[in-house]
């Protein structure tokens, strides 16, 4: 998948990417948004994929945001495109139907932290640094920031980030609940195993489903909201899994979950 993104699929159904620009720590470039918006398409419509892991390459940044090189030399009219381009990527990312965790070996600027961000779950390596520094930049979050941040930590918070473009570390980031956990270098991935393993132990419908109840839900009203939930949960009630999952419960046994 393009020259900057790495797929590995594990025998589990869990799509492992990998962003691959070490040496422009991973920033988000003209080709790369468009093979994230591909891959977030392809994974996305492939019933095998239970989970995916974002993560990036090298241990400097998980990624550094747009690529600023690139748009020092994007015109002004061209400007509005660019923009799209990264949020249309992130948005693709948000909008993926299974979980997704963004493990974070580095700093997360600007998009690289929007596109985190658009992840259901982060785990962040030991002193990460994070921050939607736009406003330093002349410019503001451009690819969900202003929305999914305030919608994550409350708006009190992201207003703290957002308008003062502070920089906080990944300590900061697991007290504010903006990641679920913090792990040293070493144990990045094993954390990010143990989230899969917990998983694993889950209906990948009843897990879709609660995704989706949880996304549409938090932009309406309650009412609104608790008929999304029960259309959901309809869902779930027509599946095998759900007769598995009593059954296992009768037979004091773990349940055997295909996803049907
Ligand atoms: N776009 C393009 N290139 C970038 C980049 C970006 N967002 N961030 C880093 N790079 C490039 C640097 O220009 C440098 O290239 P060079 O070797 O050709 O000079 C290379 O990546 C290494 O960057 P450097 O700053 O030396 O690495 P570092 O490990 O000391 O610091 C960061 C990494 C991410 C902390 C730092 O590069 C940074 O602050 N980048 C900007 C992040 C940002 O504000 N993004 C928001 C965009 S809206």
């Amino acid at each position: 998948m393009g020259d900057h993104l790495q797929v590995e699929r594990d025998p589990d159904g869990v799509a492992w990417v990998t962003i691959d620009r070490p040496e422009a720590r991973n920033a988000l470039s003209r080709p790369l948004n468009l093979d994230l918006t591909r891959l977030a398409g392809a994974l996305g419509a492939d019933p095998d994929v239970r989970a995916v892991v974002l993560t990036g390459s090298g241990d400097k940044a998980f990624c550094a945001g747009a690529d600023l090189k690139e748009r020092k030399g994007v015109s002004a009219a061209d400007t509005g495109a660019y923009v799209d381009a990264i949020s249309g990527a992130i948005n693709a990312w948000a909008r993926l139907p299974r979980p997704t965790l963004a493990l974070m070996n580095g700093s997360a600027f600007g998009g690289g932290m929007e596109l985190a961000l658009a992840c259901d779950f982060r785990i962040a390596v030991e002193g990460a640094q994070m921050a939607l520094t736009e406003v330093r930049l002349g410019i503001m979050p451009g690819a969900g920031g202003t929305q999914r941040l305030p919608r994550l930590i409350g708006v009190a918070r992201a207003k703290e980030l957002i308008l003062l473009g502070r920089r906080i570390d990944a300590a900061r980031a697991l007290e504010i609940g903006l990641v679920m956990q913090v792990a040293a270098r070493e144990g990045l991935r094993d954390a990010a195993a143990a989230v899969l393993a917990e998983l694993a132990g889950c209906a990948p419908r009843s897990v879709e489903m609660s995704k989706q109840a949880i996304e549409r839900g938090i932009e309406v009203g309650i009412d609104e909201g608790l008929r999304i939930e029960r259309a959901c949960y309809e869902v779930t009630l027509f599946t095998e899994d759900r007769n598995e999952g009593l059954r296992a419960f009768a037979e004091k046994r773990s349940p055997r979950y295909t996803g049907r």
